[in-house]
C-alpha cells in the first residue's frame, strides 16, 4: 500500500492517539480528531493527555515528522477510523450517540473509494447502521464507499507494542469492504488477520470480553463464599488450580474499566431472553464492591475513629484509568457512610477524581504516610508499588487484601 496516503482518525484517547501516531510513523499523513480542544492543543505541541508507556515519545516523534497533526475538524482522506467511546445509558441500553456523531461528521468530507472502519467496540449491526447513514446521506456513493468494524483488542499499559503485534479480526459490510480494510491493516500489523463479516467481527469481540467476566464472576463469586463459609480463597484457588483442566481467575474488588464492564451488556441488550449467563456474571461482579464495603465497615467497627488506607483507585493495576473503577466506588460509599478517615493511595493520579473531590474524610496521600497512620489497610489495586510493603509491618494493621497479593 502507498504510504502517501491519507488517515482520518476520529477520536484521539486511549486507542485513537496511539493508532493515529502509529500509523503516522509508518509514512502514512494522518490527521487525528477530537472534539476535546484541549487534547487537540497538546498533541499539536507533541503531548499528550492520557498515560500510556511510551506514547509520549511516539506522538512527539509523529507530530515532529510532520505526519500527524490534531484537528477540531475531519478532512478529506482515503480512510476514516473511528476510534470514540461506546459506553452504555440508564438501563444499560448501548449509548451509540458518539458514533453516530463521528459518522455525522465524516459525511460531507467522504469520496469515492474512502474505506471507514469502526474501531469502537460496539454493538451487533453498528457497523451497517454507518454505513446506511452514509449512503442516506450521500446517495452518489452507493457501491463506491467501504465500511469494515476491526474492534480493538489492546490492552492498557502494553498498547504500543499490542496495536503491531495482535490478531486482528476484520468484517466488512461486504466482501469489497473486508478485503480494503484487511489491505489497510496488513500494512503496519505484524499479527494475523482474519477476515469475517461486519456482524461476525462485532460479536467476536463482545463475546471476547463477556467471557473474560463471567471467568471473574466465578472468581468474584467463589471469594464471596469462602468469606460466608470463613475459608481463604487464596488457598482454595491454588490448590483448585493444581487440577490439570482447571484455571480459576484472581477475584478482586469488582470489575471496572470501559470493557469488561460495558461490552457483556451489548450482548445482552441484543439477545435478553438468552443471555442468562451473562447477565448474571455482570450482576455478580457489580454486587462486589457491596461486599468489599461491608467487610472493611465490619472492620471499621472495632475502631473508635478509624482511619483506613484504599489502596488504589484505577481499575487496574499500573494505569491512571479510573473509568467505572470498583475501587473508587467503593471510597466513594465507605465517605458517603462516613465509616473513617479515608488516605487514597494512588501512585498514578495527581489529583483526586471529582466523585471524590472536597470530601472532609478523604484525602489523597503517599504509600507511606497512608500505611503508618492506617488502622486498616483495604489493597484495591495490585499496583506494583503496593507489592514492597513490609511484611512485618502489615501484621500491625487490620488488612483487606482483594486482589491477594500479600496472601
Ligand atoms: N481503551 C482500551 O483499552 C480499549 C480497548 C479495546 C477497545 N476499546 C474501545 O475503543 C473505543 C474508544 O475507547 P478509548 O478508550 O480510546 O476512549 P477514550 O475516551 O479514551 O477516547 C475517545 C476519544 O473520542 C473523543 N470523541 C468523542 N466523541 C467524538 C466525536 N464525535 N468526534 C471526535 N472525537 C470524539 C473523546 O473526546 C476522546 O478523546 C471504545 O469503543 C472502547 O470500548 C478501548
Amino acid at each position: 500500500m502507498k504510504r502517501s496516503r491519507k488517515i482520518c482518525v476520529i477520536g484521539l484517547g486511549y486507542i485513537g492517539l496511539p493508532t493515529a501516531s502509529l500509523l503516522a510513523t509508518k509514512g502514512f499523513k494522518v490527521v487525528g480528531v477530537d472534539v476535546n480542544e484541549e487534547a487537540v492543543r497538546l498533541i499539536n505541541d507533541g503531548k499528550i493527555h492520557i498515560v500510556e508507556p511510551d506514547l509520549d515519545i511516539l506522538v512527539k516523534s509523529a507530530v515532529n515528522s510532520g505526519n500527524l497533526s490534531a484537528s477540531l475538524k475531519p478532512e478529506e482522506a482515503d480512510f476514516f477510523i473511528i476510534a470514540v467511546p461506546t459506553p452504555f445509558k440508564d438501563g444499560h441500553q448501548p449509548d451509540l450517540s458518539y458514533v453516530e456523531a463521528a459518522t455525522e461528521a465524516i459525511i460531507p468530507y467522504l469520496s469515492e473509494g474512502n474505506l471507514v472502519v469502526l474501531e469502537s467496540t460496539s454493538p451487533v449491526g453498528t457497523t451497517d447502521m454507518i454505513h446506511s447513514r452514509i449512503l442516506k446521506a450521500r446517495k452518489e456513493l452507493e457501491g463506491r464507499i467501504f465500511s469494515a468494524h476491526c474492534p480493538e483488542r489492546v490492552l492498557p499499559g502494553h498498547i504500543l507494542r499490542e496495536l503491531v503485534d495482535n490478531d486482528r479480526i476484520i468484517g466488512g459490510v461486504d466482501k469489497a469492504s473486508t478485503e480494503k480494510a484487511v489491505e489497510l491493516y496488513s500494512s503496519f500489523v505484524n499479527g494475523s488477520i482474519f477476515p469475517t463479516n461486519a456482524k461476525t467481527a462485532e460479536l467476536t469481540k463482545l463475546v471476547e470480553n463477556s467471557y473474560r467476566d463471567v471467568n471473574i464472576a466465578f472468581a468474584n463469586e467463589l471469594s464471596m463464599i469462602c468469606y460466608d463459609l470463613d475459608i481463604n480463597v487464596w488457598e482454595v484457588i491454588e490448590f483448585a488450580n493444581k487440577h490439570p483442566r482447571v484455571n480459576i481467575l484472581k477475584p478482586g474488588p469488582g470489575v471496572g474499566g470501559h470493557c469488561i464492564a460495558v461490552d457483556p451488556w451489548f450482548v445482552v441488550h441484543a439477545s435478553p431472553g438468552l443471555s442468562r449467563l451473562i447477565k448474571t456474571a455482570r450482576e455478580v461482579n457489580d454486587s462486589k464492591p457491596v461486599h468489599v464495603i461491608h467487610r472493611i465497615k465490619e472492620k471499621a467497627a472495632r475502631f473508635k475513629e478509624p482511619c483506613i488506607a484504599c489502596l488504589g483507585l484505577s481499575y487496574k493495576a499500573n494505569i491512571d484509568d479510573l473509568r467505572e473503577s470498583p475501587a473508587v466506588e467503593i471510597v466513594e460509599r465507605l465517605s458517603d457512610e462516613k465509616v473513617g478517615r479515608l488516605l487514597v493511595v494512588e501512585p498514578h493520579i495527581e489529583a483526586l477524581p471529582k466523585a471524590l473531590l472536597k470530601r472532609e474524610n478523604v484525602e489523597l496521600t503517599d504509600f507511606a504516610s497512608a500505611f503508618s497512620k492506617a488502622d486498616i489497610i483495604a489493597l484495591l489495586v495490585d499496583h506494583t508499588d503496593f507489592f514492597k510493603a513490609d511484611r512485618e509491618k502489615l501484621k500491625e494493621k487490620v488488612v483487606i487484601d482483594t486482589r491477594g497479593i500479600w496472601a
